[in-house]
């Protein structure tokens, strides 16, 4: 019988990047809890340090080898400190990242976390360790079973991975590999397991969540069985892709009452000859005709975005449509980037765009939808909402919570604990929230 050893040594991860990232991270340390490490929130006295790395613009793969320099007094002092390279750079670079910081000893693809411990053991035999395959096995079946330890009252839970899109800007596609839906039973299963660790409020996760096909009917299918699991009280699920937003899904918002009213649903450019540029397989028209469904089946919902300025070719008159464009929708809130070209992927190839060009742009673009998210929440004054409370606030005698609508509320705390869904009257709207009194 193989016993878990003790917890004697300590883990520290850094998680960049999407919300996948930080669920893969949660289960990283949870598998090699098996070999006996217990995360450490902080690098110095860590025993192993993982960079859970994304590689979605050229400044987020950049910053995983100026923060690796950073470590090396650690190693200097430390020879037997493990220092691993996980996510989507790890993926990209794979060997190029041990020949260009000899210190890393591991660099593991997102599709082969299953793999850490074994790799994790042969860095102790003085090997270097790279995995970045796209194995056929499950990493999320082969990966150790989430700990039963008690959890906040929110949680992300991935059931899809990958994407077939290939938009010609993006990394996705080579980093994340084909799409892939987990079984909806084990998602079903895990759901539960994270409702009894004391979780209200499940995130369902996947580059492109709406393609979800591990269950009949799709995602809302899967919605739907979620919905029956006793004490999960929220539904939300990201990032959606318009094309996957089928009839079944958008009829949910207006009758699963506990899908929250919030949809993710990036356009990235309100111009037709971008969007055709860009690969995203649908107009701008068609993009309008979507929202009008959705807002027919939930009027209140609270749409969002992420939008990219400066695309190869994008002239000021693509960019007037795309400004148009969320003027027409309204977004409540959303990202905005600027284009940034990445190797290998179709778009790199093009004549790119001046800087001071795609920064005026993004300046503009962000000047406007700032005033949408903050209309849309000095419009919450006067109504009630409810809020999931999450932990406390800055201030004594507050707690901060989570509306339907995902504004985070402040209200004064008297009998509220962690994890209680209340109703607060919204009294004030500040930039990045709300203030409130329980009802
Ligand atoms: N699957 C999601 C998005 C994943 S990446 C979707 O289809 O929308 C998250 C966001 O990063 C994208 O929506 C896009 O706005 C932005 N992004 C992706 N690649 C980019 C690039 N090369 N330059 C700038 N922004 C990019
Ligand atoms: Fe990237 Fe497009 Fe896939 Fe989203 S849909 S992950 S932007 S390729
Ligand atoms: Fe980044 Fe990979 Fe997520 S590139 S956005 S961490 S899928």
């Amino acid at each position: 019988m193989t016993e878990t050893p003790k917890n004697t040594k300590k883990l520290y991860v850094k998680t960049y990047g999407c919300q996948m990232n930080v669920y893969d991270s949660e289960r990283m340390v949870e598998a090699l809890g098996g070999q006996g490490y217990e995360e450490t929130k902080t690098p110095d006295d860590a025993d192993m340090i993982l960079l859970n790395t994304c590689h979605i613009r050229e400044k987020a793969a950049e910053k995983v080898y100026s923060e690796l320099g950073r470590f090396k007094g650690l190693k200097a002092a430390n020879p037997d400190l493990k220092i691993g390279v996980a996510g989507c750079v790890a993926q990209a670079e794979g060997e190029e990242i041990i020949r260009r910081q000899p210190m890393v000893d591991l660099v593991v693809g997102p599709q082969s976390y299953h793999r850490l411990p074994a790799m994790e053991q042969a860095v102790g035999e003085g090997r270097k360790a790279l995995d970045t395959e796209f194995p056929d096995d499950d990493k999320f079946d082969t990966l150790r079973k989430r700990a039963k330890t008690k959890r906040g009252p929110t949680a992300f839970l991935t059931v899809q991975e990958g994407c077939d899109k290939f938009c010609a800007f993006c990394v996705v596609p080579y980093t994340r590999g084909a799409e892939v839906s987990r079984p909806a039973d084990r998602i079903i299963r895990e759901a539960q397991e994270l409702v009894e660790a004391g979780v209200k409020e499940i995130t369902l996760l996947g580059q492109n969540v709406n393609a979800y096909h591990g269950h009949d009917g799709g995602l809302a299918g899967l919605i739907w069985a979620l919905d029956k699991v006793d004490g999960l009280e929220r539904i939300r699920f990201t990032t959606s892709h318009p094309n996957d937003m089928d009839d079944a899904l958008i009829e949910a918002h207006g009758t699963c009452d506990k899908l929250m009213p919030y949809l993710h649903l990036p356009v990235q450019s309100g111009s037709n000859s971008i969007l055709k540029a860009m690969n995203r397989k649908h107009t701008r028209d068609e993009y309008f005709r979507l929202i009008e469904r959705i807002r027919a089946a939930r009027p209140d919902l609270l749409l969002s975005g992420d939008f990219i300025v400066g695309f190869p070719g994008e002239t000021e008159a693509d960019f007037e449509d795309t400004m148009d464009l969320i003027r027409e929708v309204h977004y409540g809130q959303a990202y905005s980037f600027k284009y940034s070209t990445r190797p290998g992927t179709p778009a790199a190839e093009k004549p790119q765009l001046p800087d001071d060009v795609m920064d005026d742009r993004l300046q503009r673009l962000q000047t406007l939808l700032r005033d949408q998210q903050r209309a849309t929440q000095d419009a919450m004054v006067g109504r009630t909402v409810k809020v999931l409370f999450e932990k406390a606030g800055r201030e004594a005698g507050q707690m901060i919570g989570k509306s339907e609508y995902l504004h985070a509320v402040f209200a004064p705390c008297e009998d509220v604990a962690v994890g209680d869904l209340r109703e607060v009257e919204v009294t004030t709207s500040a930039t990045n929230s709300l203030g409130g009194r329980l009802v």
